[in-house]
C-alpha cells in the first residue's frame, strides 16, 4: 500500500509565484498544509501572501523579491525557506518568460533574459537545494520544473523560448538519477489560460491558440501536486494538452542510459 504524501509541515519555494500558474500553485500548497515562500520580481506577491495568511490564520506563506536570473537572489531565497520555516522540501521552478520573435528582438538581449531566467533560474535553483539536501542524511526533497509543449513543437515565433523548454526537459531527464533522495519531474503544457498567453506578439487571437485552444490553470496545477505526490515519478516530464488526458514523455531517462550502459558493459 503507498502511503500519501503528507504535506502537513512541509515547505516549499515558488518562483514565479505573483500571479497564474505559480500563484495558484502557492495556494494549492497551504491548502494542503504546507507553507510556501514565494519569490517573484513584481511586488503584487505581497500582497497575495497577505490574503494567504490571513485565509489561513497563520504565518504559512512569505513574499521575497527575486529575480531568479541573479543567482544570489535565487540563493537567498532558497535561504529565506530554511531560516524562516526551518527547512526545505519542495523546489517549484516555475518563473519562465517568452522571448521576441527574432524580428523584433535585433540586440538579442530579450532572448537573452529569456534564457537566463528560464535556464539559469530553473538550473541554479534546483543545484543549490540539490546540495541543501544532499548536506541533510534523513532529508528528501522534490522539484518540479515548468516546462512547456514549446519544447516539442518547433514554433519559429518562440524559438528561443522554445529551446529554452527544451533545454528544461533534458535537464529533468538527466536528474532522475539523483532519485529517491530527490525527484526532479517537470510539467510540459500547451497553452494555458494566463496572463502569459496575452504577450503581444501571441494574444488569445493568435493561429496556435485558436487551433489548440487554452488549458485551464488548475489542470496544469493538479498535474504539478502529481509530480510532487507521486513517488514513482523521477525525471519525469509530464504532458498536459487541451482536453486530453495528461501523458508522461517516453523520451529516456538518466537512469534508462545507466541500466542500458550497465547491460552493455556486462555483455562485452
Ligand atoms: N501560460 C502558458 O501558456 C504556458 C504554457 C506552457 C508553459 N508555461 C510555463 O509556466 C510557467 C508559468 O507561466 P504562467 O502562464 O503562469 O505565466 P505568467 O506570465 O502569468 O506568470 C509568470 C510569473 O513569473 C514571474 N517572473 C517572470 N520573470 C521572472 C524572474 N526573472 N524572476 C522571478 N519571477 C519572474 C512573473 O512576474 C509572473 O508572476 C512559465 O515557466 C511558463 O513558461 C506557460
Amino acid at each position: 500500500m503507498t502511503i500519501p504524501f503528507d504535506y502537513i509541515g512541509k515547505v516549499a519555494v515558488v518562483t514565479g509565484g505573483a500571479q497564474s500558474i505559480g500563484l495558484l500553485v502557492a495556494q494549492n500548497l497551504v491548502k494542503r498544509g504546507a507553507r510556501v515562500v514565494i519569490g517573484d520580481i513584481q511586488l503584487s506577491g505581497a500582497a497575495e501572501v497577505d490574503r494567504m495568511n490571513k485565509k489561513a490564520e497563520g504565518h504559512v506563506a512569505i513574499f521575497q523579491h527575486c529575480n531568479v536570473s541573479d543567482t544570489n537572489a535565487l540563493w537567498s531565497l532558497i535561504d529565506l525557506a530554511i531560516t524562516a520555516f526551518g527547512q526545505l522540501d519542495i523546489l517549484v521552478n516555475n518563473a519562465g518568460i517568452l522571448d521576441k520573435p527574432w524580428e523584433l528582438d535585433p540586440t538579442g538581449s530579450t532572448a537573452r533574459r529569456c534564457i537566463t531566467t528560464n535556464i539559469c533560474g530553473t538550473i541554479e535553483a534546483t543545484n543549490y537545494a540539490l546540495h541543501h539536501w544532499n548536506q541533510q542524511k534523513d532529508a528528501k526533497g522534490v522539484v518540479v520544473n515548468l516546462a512547456s509543449m514549446a519544447a516539442y513543437v518547433p514554433l519559429n515565433f518562440m524559438a528561443t523560448y522554445a529551446a529554452t523548454k527544451a533545454a528544461i526537459v533534458m535537464y529533468t531527464k538527466c536528474m532522475a538519477s539523483v532519485a529517491p533522495k530527490v525527484r526532479v519531474n517537470a510539467i510540459a503544457p500547451g497553452g494555458v489560460d494566463t496572463k502569459f498567453i496575452d504577450a503581444e506578439h501571441l494574444g488569445r487571437d493568435h493561429w496556435t491558440v485558436k487551433a489548440s485552444g487554452l488549458i485551464q490553470p488548475q489542470r496544469v496545477v493538479d498535474q504539478v501536486m502529481r509530480a510532487i505526490e507521486d513517488e514513482s515519478l523521477a525525471g519525469d516530464i509530464i504532458i498536459v494538452k487541451n482536453n486530453e488526458e495528461p501523458e508522461l514523455c517516453k523520451l529516456p531517462k538518466s537512469t534508462d542510459m545507466e541500466a542500458l550502459f550497465q547491460t552493455s558493459s556486462a555483455s562485452v
